[in-house]
């Protein structure tokens, strides 16, 4: 990628007036997140109360294919240059579904036009890119426009609900948390090369992917930092078939396959952090639990209807875990869904993330989680990256004023 410099700063474009309604909305990218936002484009003014908005433009490489995904995922027309979409008058909001080699281009040179961004994670592949999409956002936030990262199982209301329980005090001091985020689909040796397994152009493998969720969640759902990282990268299969033709020349793989740290957080809680994509029989499985004294939480995104929760504060004769079925209307985000127990799926998550986005952009306060978010996550997936160079040595990582963190070695393992 071209890194941005200097020269891509952000400029002193202010946000788009509301009264120039609707929003003009460019996605780039769509495969896998350019459908799943583009379902949620399409189905999240049917349910919740948004500003109006146009879906105007999906852009892509392949002219011929970015038009059929157009017309099926209902965007009014289709291109193949991002940089020309952003130089539109009539887009307001720029939503970034392409790989994380992308993200700090694309994002700084929108914010740079005054456009809204939503990038999903991670925020970038190096610490360097993310720390310019911060300084850009921020500036941009300045003259009204708005910027947020796509940590979307923060919107799965079950976890949603599980930070506000946990902000209340219903699990007393949390001492432990186990989060593990597994999956399979490089289980097979022969699966071929993508973009995912290339550092230059994934930066990390299940590190930066699946453990940018599983770090987001515990810092949300506790409402922590992290002060403290231990971790180990392991990658299982070093060199796979350049393509899906299995007699292809095999390439070297630059990634990690499995990742596992143990993270100490400010409050003096401990998390460990367990992630794969080599997991044989896991497809999508993130699960977290949260030890508290006066009671624990437990979550399966198998099962994201549930919530697990046991209050030790209870008879003990009475104790026990209890299943909450997270579909009444006073659940988060269940209000404007169907009747209680008309159960909702993942793609809901990405309706909720649009819903919030927007709601932040009429209302002009900072959306969350905020660029400054998405660098915290990033700090701790460079310090696991830093400890396992070092044979899992502990680094410790420090807040300064800027809210940015700095990884230092302080012990060997
Ligand atoms: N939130 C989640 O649960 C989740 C899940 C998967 C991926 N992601 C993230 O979403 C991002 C995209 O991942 P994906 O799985 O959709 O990848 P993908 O490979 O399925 O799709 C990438 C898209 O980017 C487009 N693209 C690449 N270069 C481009 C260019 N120069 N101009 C325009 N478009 C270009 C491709 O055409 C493709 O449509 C990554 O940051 C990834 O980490 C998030």
């Amino acid at each position: 990628m071209t890194t941005p410099t200097d020269s891509s700063l952000p400029s002193d474009r202010p946000a788009p007036s509301l009264a120039s309604r609707p929003l003009g909305v460019a996605a780039i990218g769509y495969a896998f997140m350019g459908k799943a936002h583009s379902n949620a484009w399409r189905n999240v003014a049917s349910f919740f109360d948004v500003p109006a908005f146009e879906q105007k433009v999906l852009v892509g490489r392949d002219a011929t294919q970015v038009a059929e995904a157009a017309a099926k995922y209902g965007w009014a027309e289709s291109a193949t240059d991002w940089r020309e979409v952003i130089e539109r008058d009539d887009i307001h909001i720029i939503d970034i579904c392409a790989p994380g080699w992308m993200h700090a281009e694309i994002a700084i040179a929108a914010l740079d036009a005054g456009k809204h961004v939503l990038v999903e994670k991670p925020l970038a592949n190096t610490l360097g890119e993310a720390e310019l999409m911060v300084a850009a956002g921020a500036a941009a936030r300045k003259r009204g426009v708005q910027s947020m990262i796509g940590f979307n199982y923060r919107r799965v209301p079950a976890l949603a609900l599980a930070r506000e329980l946990i902000a209340e005090g219903r699990l007393g001091t949390v001492r432990h948390v186990r989060a593990a985020y597994l999956q399979d689909w490089l289980s097979d040796a022969e699966s071929p090369m993508t973009w995912r397994l290339r550092k230059e152009t994934a930066g990390s493998g299940a590190l930066g992917d699946i453990a940018s969720h599983a770090i987001d969640q515990v810092l949300y759902l506790l409402g922590d930092d992290v002060t403290e990282v231990s971790g180990r990268l392991h990658t299982f299969v070093d060199r796979r078939p350049r393509s899906a033709d299995p007699e292809s020349a095999l390439e070297d793989v630059t990634v990690d396959d499995a990742a596992w740290a143990t993270l100490t957080l400010a409050s003096g809680a401990i998390a460990s952090v367990e992630v794969s994509r080599v997991a044989t029989g896991q497809k999508n499985s993130l699960k977290l639990e949260i030890y508290g004294d006066k009671g624990t939480i437990l979550f399966d995104l198998e099962n994201l209807n549930e919530l697990g929760f046991l209050d030790a504060t209870a008879p003990v004769r009475e104790q026990g875990f209890r299943r909450i079925l997270v579909n009444e209307p006073e659940h988060p985000y269940l209000e404007a869904w169907w009747p209680q127990g008309h159960i909702i799926g993942w793609e809901h998550t990405f309706t909720h993330q649009i819903r919030d986005f927007l709601s932040a952009i009429a209302s002009g306060e900072a959306p969350s989680p905020s660029f400054e978010e998405g660098l915290k996550v990033q700090h701790i997936l460079a310090a696991i990256e830093e400890s396992a160079a070092a044979k899992s040595s502990l680094i410790q990582l420090s807040t300064h004023a800027t809210n940015t963190a700095t990884a230092t070695t302080i012990e060997g393992a």
